[in-house]
């Protein structure tokens, strides 16, 4: 896709922040590391364009030449992540206003109002002057659009983004009655009978109608996506040809709804940052990239950043420890990456991320960093036969963006609802019975999978039930949690009874949610522990499987099963512990004819703790084994070891080791 011959390595170089002396050196680094690809010029509009309409690019013209000269493609940017100074002092209203209507201030990136007009034009004079002049530049592989889209300035609740939202509302609800009845304007009495009277949902003591809210969101995610079509469709004129992406945070930007985003780009690229403290981190790893496969539609992916090591914004940063860095890389690159990228290649002096790790750390290559990311640049130009084979997967866990920010809007029934937790307790249990795990939208198809897991799906539209349907008569085996199928896309209660929209599906009627006390913890019949949240649930259909022994719904259905068309359809009514999701799912992995009847959904001889994954394609099956525990572990797997250049009749595989195979045999067919 980026017209590398293999697997793309390296990370975002700065060298502005270095005199011109280091440059030299930085690329015959680069070369020593087989760094093949770097991202150039992210944060560098002041420098670019001094003074408005005035441009220097004498000094990226030389970073380019001595990059192209080293054979080190350019992952060129767009910098309009971080607009210059005197943009703000010519228009103090480009900053962005929040929710408590404060301007922020300026001394930083991302602190620009998305729909400011002045930042338009300023963006699109850079862009056109950046298209002209590298739009054809041998070094040029991939345009890098702007960086990370509302990671900081998702939403701006200023005049102009009040206006703008004025005509998306008109757009979107044609006139003011329709816009009135979506958000049930006659509850608080708020109708609206002119666009203006309505305002972005800004601070007020209590909260503002979430059907409000929720289009705010949407309308934000618009907006920002407005301002990257912008910019690529200026590139793609300028620019045939060159593909066009700009990095998502994809499982941890709540704001972005990656899904509308995924077709806007010529390829998904993601970054992805270890929540440092968490010690089955890894396992989070694997969701955020199978998510990005996901939203890449199945096709190779780039990661775009993470760490070498330690990073310097969470709370305590912790730093990676030896082989760790490999795993991490490896182990996005089993789940689809044909990019492995990093912030950054030269560890800072100066600035607020000097203490973040880089390729090349302050201590030069005398570290063990450095020794890890040249032995990483070896292993990968040993994989280069990977890039472009795909991975499949028989079971699917459905993520909403929408459904995700409607379950945490204000005055729900418990402060633990939290979407992604709920995901990541699925996700887990999958992951630790080494089940390969896609991820899908509500209302695409589902077919090629045999179990499907829908967390929470607390918005769903009646397109998104009738597709789970569907799937279900079609012979589908569906896990549905709590908390799902209650509103419609405006927010408003399915009728007829909970959960509205999956009850005949379910074959069940929540009467009452029944949230628990902090910390309650209550049991159900089959050693089944859990806590948080309960149901008064009544079937009308399902058969009981597990019924609350004690809690508030004492005696009464907990987890039921209801057979629809050819397939299965369970529903589980509270948040059941790890060993309890592992079993349920172990259950309903069964009825989908998954796994071994009597271990459940864990693979014969799969070990927990080893990741393995597959990539196939061109006629090949590959096979990635990554051992996250500390002894070793032999699996009577045989193949050809790509790294050590050599056939294998056993896995062998060292504490916190990692193999790669090319297997025996045809590629198995993907189902
Ligand atoms: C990313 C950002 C990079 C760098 C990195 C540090 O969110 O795109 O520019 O700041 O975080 O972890």
């Amino acid at each position: 896709m980026i017209g590398l011959e293999g697997i793309a390595y390296g990370g975002d170089y700065n060298p502005e922040q270095w005199p011109r002396e280091v440059w030299a050196a930085d690329v015959r680094l680069m070369r020593q590391a087989r760094v093949n690809l770097v991202s150039v010029g992210i944060f560098s509009w002041a420098l670019l364009e001094p003074e408005p309409g005035r441009f220097d690019f004498d000094w990226l013209d030389e970073v380019l030449a001595l990059l192209h000269g080293g054979g080190v493609r350019v992952d060129l940017a767009t910098p309009t992540a971080a607009p210059p100074a005197w943009l703000f002092r010519a228009d103090p209203s480009a900053r962005p206003a929040t929710r408590e209507g404060h301007r922020h201030g300026g001394g930083t990136r991302q602190s620009f109002c998305p729909s400011s007009r002045s930042y338009a034009e300023a963006v699109t004079r850079i862009t056109t002057a950046l298209g002209h002049r590298y739009g054809r530049h041998p070094a040029l592989a991939l345009w890098h659009v702007h960086n990370e889209y509302g990671g900081v300035n998702a939403v701006c609740y200023c005049e102009a983004c009040a206006q703008g939202f004025h005509r998306w509302l008109a757009d979107r609800y044609g006139d003011l009655d329709g816009l009135n009845t979506a958000w049930g304007t006659t509850f608080w009495g708020q109708r609206y009978g002119d666009w203006a009277e309505i305002s972005p949902p800004r601070a007020v003591p209590i909260p503002v109608n979430p059907a409000q809210e929720l289009d705010y969101l949407r309308y934000a995610n618009d907006v920002h996506r407005a301002n990257y079509r912008r910019e690529r469709d200026l590139l793609r004129e300028l620019s045939p040809g060159v593909p066009i992406t700009t990095n998502f945070m994809i499982a941890n930007c709540r704001e972005m709804d990656y899904w509308a985003w995924a077709g806007e780009v010529d390829v998904v690229a993601n970054d992805h940052y270890l929540q440092a403290e968490r010690r089955d981190n890894h396992i989070e790893l694997a969701m955020a990239a199978d998510l990005t496969r996901a939203v890449a539609g199945g096709r190779p992916w780039l990661l775009m950043e993470h760490s070498t090591s330690a990073i310097n914004w969470q709370r305590r940063n912790i730093a990676k420890r030896p082989g760790e860095l490999a795993r991490n890389s490896l182990a996005h690159l089993a789940r689809g990456a044909d990019a492995i990228m990093f912030f950054q290649w030269r560890a800072s002096m100066f600035g607020g991320e000097k203490f973040h790790s880089a390729m090349l750390p302050h201590g030069g290559t005398g570290t063990r960093i450095w020794r890890e990311v040249a032995d990483l640049g070896a292993v990968l130009s040993d994989l280069a036969e990977l890039r472009g084979t795909t991975v499949s997967a028989d079971v699917a866990i459905v993520w909403d963006w929408q459904s995700w920010w409607a379950l945490e809007l204000p005055w729900h029934p418990s402060a633990d609802l939290n979407y992604r937790e709920r995901i990541e307790a699925y996700y887990t249990a999958l992951w630790r019975a080494g089940v390969q795990i896609d991820f899908a939208r509500p209302e695409s198809d589902l077919g090629r999978y045999r179990l499907v897991v829908v967390p929470s799906l607390y918005l769903t539209t009646p397109a998104a039930a009738a597709n789970l349907r569907a799937y279900v008569e079609a012979g589908g085996t569906l896990v549905v949690s709590y908390f799902s199928g209650i509103v419609d896309a405006t927010d408003t209660i399915h009728p007829g009874g909970h959960p509205g929209a999956l009850r005949e599906l379910l074959g069940c009627v929540v009467e009452e949610f029944l949230p628990l006390h902090a910390g309650e913890r209550i049991t159900l019949d089959g050693g089944l522990n859990a806590d948080q949240w309960a149901e008064d649930l009544h079937p009308c259909g399902a058969e009981v499987v597990h019924r609350y022994l004690d809690g508030p719904a004492a005696g009464q259905p907990a987890i039921t099963r209801h057979r629809v068309g050819r397939g299965t359809a369970w529903y589980v009514s509270t948040s059941l512990d790890a060993a309890g999701t592992g079993s349920i799912l172990s259950a309903a992995g069964r009825d989908a004819g998954l796994g071994d009847p009597t271990t459940g959904l864990a693979r014969p001889g799969s070990v927990e703790g080893v990741e393995l994954v597959r990539r196939s394609g061109a006629g090949r099956d590959y096979l990635v084994a990554i051992n996250h525990t500390d002894t070793t572990v032999r699996l009577p797997i045989a193949g050809h070891d790509l790294l050590a250049d050599r056939p294998c009749t056993a896995l062998d595989l060292p504490a916190g080791g990692v193999r790669v195979l090319r297997l025996p045999g045809p590629a198995a067919s993907p189902r």
